[in-house]
């Protein structure tokens, strides 16, 4: 099974495409962890011949803010519903002036500035470090690289993320600085949601909708009404991209990813 954590915006587009678009919802399941609740419930829908879960981040409505979702329940959760392969979608800031709002980006690193969180599954006996050389699975990346060519959705192939911890917005020096960094891209979603995949030896991907520019970089006040109305814009691109990416994804994995775990553990 293939995982999908998204807005609230495409969960809500599985459940009312029905029959419609080859899009067939299964069930919902509610799953408990030994880490708390998860966001919402799982929607599992059949899409291009593979089954996949859909959970929307934030809650349905949206009603949990970035720092307080539950990241590790939420990967736990796609554990226990053998999930192998997870792609999320972030909404995220432009900092790197290629990063245009409206445009969608497939994600190759990141820069982990939050605080806080629950960022582990090992923080009892077992110490593991798990290597985040590169964070993000390049089999499912090259999928939907491939996807976007092949559904004439145009990507911007790599960016580096910046994962802030919110809720509030940044400042015009901090996102000067982040861009001294090498962030392209702004957000406070990405983590733990990878480095937790990861320490399950599951796959992640992130795709990433410019939604505005980051602060400072336009001259103008953010709103998250931008934020919203871009997210709703790209719905229609993400939906047809990741259907494309269902069909193409190869049935066995051939990357490192389920060997995350090996050599890891002190
Ligand atoms: N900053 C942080 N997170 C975001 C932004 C931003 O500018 N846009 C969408 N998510």
């Amino acid at each position: 099974m293939i995982g999908v954590i998204g807005g609230s915006g495409l969960y809500e587009i599985v459940g009312t495409t029905r029959n419609r678009e080859g899009v067939v919802v299964r069930e919902e399941r509610k799953i408990s962890t030994p880490y708390g609740e998860p966001s919402g419930l799982y929607r599992i829908c059949e899409i291009a011949g593979r089954e996949v879960a859909f959970l929307p981040r934030h809650g349905s409505p949206h009603h949990i803010a970035p720092h307080k979702v539950n990241y590790r329940a939420n990967i736990r959760g796609f554990k226990e519903l053998g999930v192998e392969r997870i792609i999320t979608v972030n909404a995220v800031g432009g900092i790197n002036p290629e990063m245009v709002p409206g445009r969608i980006a497939v994600l190759d690193q990141i820069i982990d500035m939050t605080e806080g969180r629950e960022r582990t599954f090992y923080d009892k006996e077992e110490i593991v470090h798990v290597d985040f050389t590169e964070p993000y699975c390049s089999e499912l990346r090259s999928a939907i690289i491939s996807a976007g060519e092949k559904a004439g959705v145009e990507l911007k192939q790599k960016a580096a993320y910046i994962c802030t911890n919110g809720p509030r917005l940044e400042t015009a020096a901090e996102i000067k600085a982040f861009s001294l960094l090498g962030a392209d891209v702004v957000g406070m979603t990405g983590m733990p949601e990878a480095s937790l995949a990861r320490e399950l030896g599951i796959c992640l991907a992130g795709i990433a909708v410019i939604t505005n520019y980051a602060a400072g970089i336009s001259g103008k006040k953010l709103t998250t009404t931008e934020v919203v109305e871009k997210m709703a814009e790209s719905t229609e691109r993400i939906k047809v991209l990741l259907t494309k990416v269902f069909s193409i994804i190869p049935d066995q994995r051939n990357c490192g990813c389920r060997d995350a775990l090996k050599d890891a553990r002190m």
